[in-house]
């Protein structure tokens, strides 16, 4: 029985997906009745939180393998060590874990923390195979798409870094492969996309794609923080999000190295292939005038 945690969330929905498609028993944990109810045909929902540990030990009963994941936040550090505890006291066996590309070598921001439960995991005796994504594809439709279709912009102080998005539905084939096999434990595997791109590389491509005039805009950090917390959002985040964009500009996001491909046996989602496929939710009034 494989335990897919995060069955809402962008990649662990896409895990789901997989691991329902390969015809595994599996159960999928959400947070509320509300969204358990959208689990699909076949698969067993269950209700739990990372913080009640009683609705984690019953999400647990017959696993052997659970795939970990949390919302990109601190207590995401707290949480997912509940879920380690947990396993441990329910003898799962074999734990994925979402974590994030910088969590070898990065001390700040989400990486530190996701390095954090990297550890606390390494500690158990539970067999382990460690995700570290690159940033997702998806987030294109997330963070861009919304100011490209009410401005014919996204912006950010990413200046010339470059970044080898990852398509989540490849960082779920992954991770599929390592629920159900003893192959990738003890493996950690940085997941890096096919090109390294520019952002004004991405606004060309989704120019092409969409049929519309976007442009990447470059404004100050400050600028760019100040623009957040106009938003509402969180200083945390904020502060979080700028010092993971300081990983990028130091260079240190756009390497490519095989390393998803090989473990795919397929080439990796192109951003041209996920572009043609969601080319629609870039346009609107701004873009396309
Ligand atoms: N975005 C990127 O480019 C990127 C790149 C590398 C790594 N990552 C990492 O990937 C991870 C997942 O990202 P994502 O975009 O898939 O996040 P997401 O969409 O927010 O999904 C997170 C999932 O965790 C669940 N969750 C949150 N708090 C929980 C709790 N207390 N108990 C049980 N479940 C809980 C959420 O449930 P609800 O839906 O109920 O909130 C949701 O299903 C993050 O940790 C992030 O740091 C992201």
């Amino acid at each position: 029985m494989i335990l897919i945690t995060g069955a809402s969330g962008t990649v662990g929905r896409a895990v789901l997906v997989e691991v329902a498609g390969s015809g595994e028993t599996h159960r999928a944990m959400y947070r509320s009745q509300e969204e358990a109810a959208k689990a699909p045909a076949g698969t067993e929902a269950v209700v739990a939180d990372f913080s009640d540990r009683e609705s984690l030990m019953l999400a647990l009963r017959g696993v052997e393998s659970v795939y970990l994941v949390c919302s990109p936040m601190p207590e995401l550090v707290q949480l997912e060590g509940n879920a380690i505890e947990a396993s441990e006291a329910a003898g799962v066996r074999r734990i994925v874990l979402n974590s994030a590309l910088g969590a070898e070598d990065y001390g700040k921001s989400f990486p530190s923390w996701h390095r954090r439960v990297e550890d606390r995991l390494k500690g158990t005796k539970i067999a382990h195979c460690i995700l570290r994504p690159n940033s997702f594809l998806q987030n294109l439709l997330t963070y861009y798409a919304p100011s490209i279709r009410a401005q014919g912009a996204f912006y950010g102080a990413m200046g010339n870094a470059r970044t080898s998005f990852v398509d989540v539905r490849d960082i779920a084939a992954v991770a599929a492969n390592a629920l159900r096999s003893s192959q990738h434990d003890g493996k950690t595997y940085e997941l890096n996309g096919l090109e390294a791109l520019t952002c004004a590389d991405v606004a060309e491509r989704i120019s092409r794609y969409a049929g519309i005039a976007a442009r990447y805009v470059d404004i100050p950090a400050e600028a760019q923080r100040k623009a957040m917390m106009d938003q509402g959002m969180p200083e945390w985040q904020v502060t979080a999000l700028l010092e993971l964009q300081e990983y990028y500009t130091g260079g240190r996001g756009g390497a490519l190295d095989g390393m998803l491909q090989g473990l795919l046996g397929r080439p990796p989602i192109t951003i041209d292939r996920f572009l043609k496929e969601f080319a629609g939710e870039f346009r609107g009034h701004a873009a396309s005038a």
